[in-house]
């Protein structure tokens, strides 16, 4: 199997978990990026279980308005039984690094509503240590050149994506040369410097559920 078809049956893998546990007219929280993707396709058959979605992108907001499920407004919404989203990295303890595709601060506050975040990934995304997969952090594009000074204090080598500019008109710096052995901390600390909006670091509150494939099927890790 390839990476897609990888994708594809962890994103099936989803809906029917969602289908089988989220309560009936409930608002879902959707990710973003290519596996999400596969799993808001996923959804369309079984879009009349749930009122609506928040969606953490503007792209995944596009995908579902074209399946004709409702996006709504976070601040519209006091609760998300259930967040899926695609993962960078996921380590043994269920910590993630999100972001390659930019939606990281969305997705991490749609993940803080969530009452359970079900990350969907294949194989490949599950690591021993996570920091090979270089470190998105949205940065306010004033404070670009100082949080990259203080991202190297940390160790790291900061790289900025040009010509990216998130959803909340900020800027991206890709934090390579990391080996994140206390995710959490990590994340408090980048999150600590001025000019960060956030990291892609899921530690303090991170993963609840893994779906992970692979050739044999989707293993369940909690
Ligand atoms: C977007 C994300 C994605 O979930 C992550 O990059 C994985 O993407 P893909 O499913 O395309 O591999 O965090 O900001």
């Amino acid at each position: 199997m390839n990476q897609d078809q990888l994708k594809q049956l962890v994103a099936q893998a989803a809906a029917d978990y969602v289908a089988a546990n989220a309560p009936e007219g409930c608002v879902l929280g959707v990710g973003t990026g290519s596996t999400a993707n596969l799993f808001i396709d996923a959804l369309a058959p079984i879009k009349s279980r749930f009122v609506g979605a928040v969606a953490s992108s503007e792209a995944s907001r596009v995908r579902l308005e074209g399946l004709g499920i409702r996006v709504l407004d976070l601040n519209e919404v006091t609760e998300i039984p259930i967040y899926v989203d695609g993962a960078d990295e996921v380590d043994p303890g269920l910590n993630a690094i999100k972001g390659g595709g930019a939606a990281l601060t969305r997705e991490k506050i749609v993940a803080a509503v969530a009452r359970e975040f079900v990350c969907i990934a294949d194989a490949s995304k599950k690591v021993g240590v996570l920091g090979k997969f270089p470190l998105p952090v949205e940065v306010i594009p004033m404070a670009r050149e100082h949080v990259a000074r203080e991202l190297r204090r940390l160790g790291g080598d900061p790289r900025w994506r040009e010509g990216v500019v998130t959803d909340n008109g900020n800027v991206i710096l890709d934090v390579h040369g990391l080996s994140i052995t206390d995710p959490a901390a990590l994340e408090s600390t980048i999150d600590h410097i001025t000019g960060v909006v956030t990291s892609g670091l899921f530690a303090r509150r991170g993963v609840d559920l893994l779906l992970i494939s692979s050739p044999s099927g989707v293993e369940r890790l909690s």
